[in-house]
């Protein structure tokens, strides 16, 4: 008896899953946030949606999503160190029917324990992302959101070499300009066989002085020329907003209706789905 009812077989088998990654140089730029809040947004949308943790280090999916331990039967550590097959035992349902998660757990040791398990899933990882690539289109998944560890680790870096878009998330700091520029150069532009590229600016603060703004738009432009214009799309600059924080006191991240991120992240969902479909209808007729 299948754990899941996907008695509705319309949807089974899909023969189109498109992946969808979130990836940056430096942390807490807001990579999580944005990846739940885009998987929820394509579940609302009656899309078949599975949204999996690969920041194996830091996992934190598991805790928005208020999954207890008790419900994990594997995780995606176990799936990348080649440990288990890939099956229904790695999905969780959520509040939505359409939107399931696959948690990470740093469930290791520490110290030499924690640096085998991260080299060791590095190995297999390119392997184990292909398998779970054809297991969720069996199970009739439309998308998959990865959420990345941030920098070069390998499992971040197959996941964007097999995504079919992938958004790179930058706050608005010379930081995070830099490290993107590099990032974008040493590895996207090398990895750029058929995926849409987006970056987008995160916690903007209120009120920018103009000459603030000037610079922000002067490296959404130069990020455009390095990557050249056609090869990446500039998302949007997306505010910091107070009641998101607040709400991430009580472990609430899934922005609400009113507040203005909302609208903004429908914007970059409607961009993103629609970049896809226009890559692979033109794939279609080479
Ligand atoms: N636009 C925003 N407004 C207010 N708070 C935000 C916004 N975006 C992200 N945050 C907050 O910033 C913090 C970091 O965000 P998040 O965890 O999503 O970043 P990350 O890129 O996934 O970090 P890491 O690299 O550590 O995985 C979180 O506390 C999150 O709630
Ligand atoms: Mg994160």
């Amino acid at each position: 008896m299948s754990k899941f009812d996907f008695s509705d077989q319309s949807t089974l088998s899909s023969t189109r899953l498109d992946i969808i990654i979130l990836h940056s140089q430096k942390g807490g730029p807001g990579k999580t946030t944005l990846s739940c809040n885009i998987a929820t947004e394509l579940a609302r949308r009656g899309n078949k949606t599975v949204l999996i943790d690969l920041d194996i280090a830091q996992p934190t999916i598991q805790h928005i999503f208020h999954i207890e331990d008790e419900n994990i039967k594997h995780t995606i550590n176990d799936v990348l160190l080649g440990e288990t097959s890939v099956s229904e035992d790695v999905l969780n349902k959520t509040h939505d029917p359409n939107l399931f998660v696959i948690v990470a757990k740093e469930n290791v040791e520490y110290g030499e324990g924690l640096l085998s398990m991260l080299e060791d899933i590095q190995k297999h990882s390119f392997f184990a992302l292909h398998e779970m690539t054809k297991f969720l289109l069996r199970m009739g998944f439309r998308y998959v959101v990865y959420d990345c560890a941030p920098g070069y680790k390998l499992e971040s870096v197959n996941a964007a070499a097999i995504a079919d878009a992938r958004i790179f998330v930058l706050r608005p700091s010379t930081f995070s300009y830099e490290g993107a520029k590099q990032m974008l150069n040493d590895i996207y532009k090398k990895l750029n066989i058929r995926s849409s590229n987006f970056f987008v600016f995160n916690q903007l603060p209120p009120n920018l002085k103009k000459d603030s703004k000037s610079l922000l738009e002067s490296w959404r432009d130069g990020i455009v020329e390095l990557y050249e214009p056609e090869k990446i799309n500039f998302l949007d600059f997306l505010p910091i907003s107070h009641e998101i924080m607040e709400m991430g006191i009580k472990g609430e991240y899934i922005f609400p209706e009113h507040d203005p991120l909302y609208e903004k992240l429908t914007k970059m969902v409607d961009t993103v789905t629609h970049t896809i479909d226009e890559m692979k209808k033109a794939k279609l007729k080479e």
